[in-house]
């Protein structure tokens, strides 16, 4: 029985429904180094998007297709030859395809939203999942609203796609409205009463508008699942999914309860969560589970005797076990060339010759502000680097005046295609003259829809990393910049993001290609 295996397929849909959070939008290739970064994390299987939504989903899909090689990767697609078809092709270069498709079974979604009836719906099934086997050896179908539907359309609706080759079976609590006891009784229900149930491999798909998602997978797991979709950070629309962080080192900490196991590196899970809270600009509340940064960070007194007499005291898992270790006091003014190579290759980077001797740089004009220099510090240096390599726009010089007497000034000299331009604004406030004088430099259309700044380390000389989220025209794009001077920070962060979205018009509307947003 597939059930009968210890191991756990972890399925990552950061991509396709962790981008469905309104403002999380990716681009391609913010989407390759996430799919990169999951495959290292030991992801079974990537669901890199919803190739018939978009020309850019689909070529995300395309692109992680061809670059992925040890993760399965997964592509959406609704109950219609169009966007299967669109899938498979999109896939067309995975070394391991798999091709997701999925249909509402519920009353309430087939009568108001597909005005279907359960005969339609049971036929769409049975045509989907066929044709989707005809163009890929691994379906998965999903039954939308899953935790809603009648549980006996359900069973004939899963045993038809069986029988029509799907080999996985997802359960999705599509408005996360199920409690454990429920959805083991729904996963168990299925076991007992489908007949090919053991053919395939069965999987949960939990929402967490009750908080819940991380409990209802882990009661499907218990009752026979082996796979559960899930997203790192738990993004996904509205409340989101369950995160993978959660359900991984549950099963790590509790194997004495939960006796399976995964094939995720978890001390690679705290540099993945810090990957997908810098790309979608949404933070990583302080108290979160597993990768907050607080989830190991112990205040009171009494706690930190504890800890100091035996770690075990308050710990039930190791910070070392996700990947967050000691903040390391790295190096100063005086470490050489070779050490900080050293540093940047221990941190995880792979960096080439070149932008190691501008990160290197960056890195000694930074030690020249700042007392400490942490990991931390090494880590923001290579990727504020790596973010602005073909930026169109750069900024040269900024000066503000700020203070209680307003309105605030500030002068602005960029680079802009190669021309160098400068403006003088006034604002209210610093950060609001300093936009002020960027939509001047460079017009555009968009609106701020998020300005938000956090310190890398302690202390007031320490880098502040500033995201910035714009939308014009209902597309969305998040830049980044980090700098000691916090208002730097926030003026490369605008830029960064005034950058990407002329990328994205020049993709959208090739012919007008200009400064002119
Ligand atoms: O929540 C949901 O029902 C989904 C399906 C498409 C699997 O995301
Ligand atoms: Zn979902």
């Amino acid at each position: 029985m597939t059930q009968d295996t210890k191991n756990i397929k972890i399925f990552d849909t950061t991509m396709r429904d962790g981008e469905q959070s309104p403002g999380a939008s990716m681009n391609i290739e913010e989407k390759i180094k996430i799919a990169q970064a999951l495959e290292a994390l030991g992801v079974d299987i990537i669901e890199a998007g919803f190739p018939a939504a978009s020309k850019g989903d689909f070529n995300a899909v395309k692109e992680i297709s061809s670059i992925i090689k040890k993760s399965q990767v997964c592509a959406l697609s609704r109950a219609s030859q169009n966007d299967i078809q669109s899938a498979a092709d999109a896939l067309k270069n995975a070394v391991q395809p798999r091709i997701h498709t999925f249909i509402s079974t519920s009353e309430l979604h087939m009568k108001h939203k597909l005005q279907l009836d359960p005969d339609q719906v049971y036929q769409k099934v049975i045509d989907s999942v066929s044709f989707a086997r005809n163009l890929c050896d691994d379906v998965e179908w999903s039954c939308e609203d899953g935790t809603r539907t009648n549980l006996d359309f359900m069973c004939k609706t899963v045993e038809a796609a069986i029988k029509n080759g799907a080999s996985t079976i997802n359960i999705p609590d599509t408005v996360g409205y199920s409690v454990p006891e429920e959805f083991t009784h729904i996963i168990s229900h299925l076991i007992n009463n489908v007949s090919n149930i053991d053919k395939v491999t069965l999987s949960t798909h939990c929402h967490n508008d009750l908080g819940l998602a991380v409990a209802n997978s882990l009661a499907g797991v218990k009752a026979g699942a082996r796979q559960i979709e899930c997203t790192i950070n738990g993004l996904g629309e509205r409340a989101g999914n369950a995160a993978l962080e959660e359900v991984v080192m549950a099963i790590r900490t509790r194997n004495d309860l939960m006796p399976f196991e995964t094939n995720i590196k978890t001390e690679q899970l705290s540099k993945t969560s810090k990957l997908v809270s810098t790309v979608t600009g949404f933070p990583v509340q302080f108290n979160k589970a597993i990768v907050g940064k607080n989830a190991f960070a112990h205040e009171a007194g009494i706690h930190q005797d504890g800890m100091l007499k035996n770690a075990k005291t308050y710990e039930i898992m190791t910070p070392e076990s996700v990947g967050v270790s000691e903040s390391n006091l790295v190096m100063g003014k005086h470490s050489g060339r070779h050490a900080f190579k050293q540093k940047v290759i221990e941190l995880g980077y792979n960096v080439g010759d070149n932008a190691i001797e501008e990160a290197f740089e960056n890195f000694k004009s930074l030690a020249d502000k700042k007392k400490n220099l942490y990991d931390e510090d090494i880590a923001a240096i290579i990727e504020d680097q790596a973010i602005r390599v073909n930026d169109n726009i750069t900024l040269i010089d900024l000066q503000v005046i700020a203070g209680t007497k307003g309105p605030q000034k500030a002068t602005i000299s960029l680079e802009i295609f190669g021309d160098t331009k400068e403006i003088s604004s006034t604002g209210d406030g610093p950060v609001d003259a300093i936009f002020n004088g960027l939509s001047e430099l460079i017009p555009h259309s968009a609106k701020l829809l998020l300005y938000q700044v956090h310190a890398v380390t302690e202390g007031t000389d320490a880098q502040a990393e500033v995201s910035v989220r714009l939308s014009e025209k209902g597309k969305s794009v998040v830049g980044q910049g980090s700098h000691t001077d916090t208002l730097v920070a926030s003026a490369k962060a605008y830029i960064n993001a005034l950058n990407k979205l002329i990328v994205k018009r020049e993709k959208t509307e090739p012919k007008q290609m200009s400064v002119t947003l």
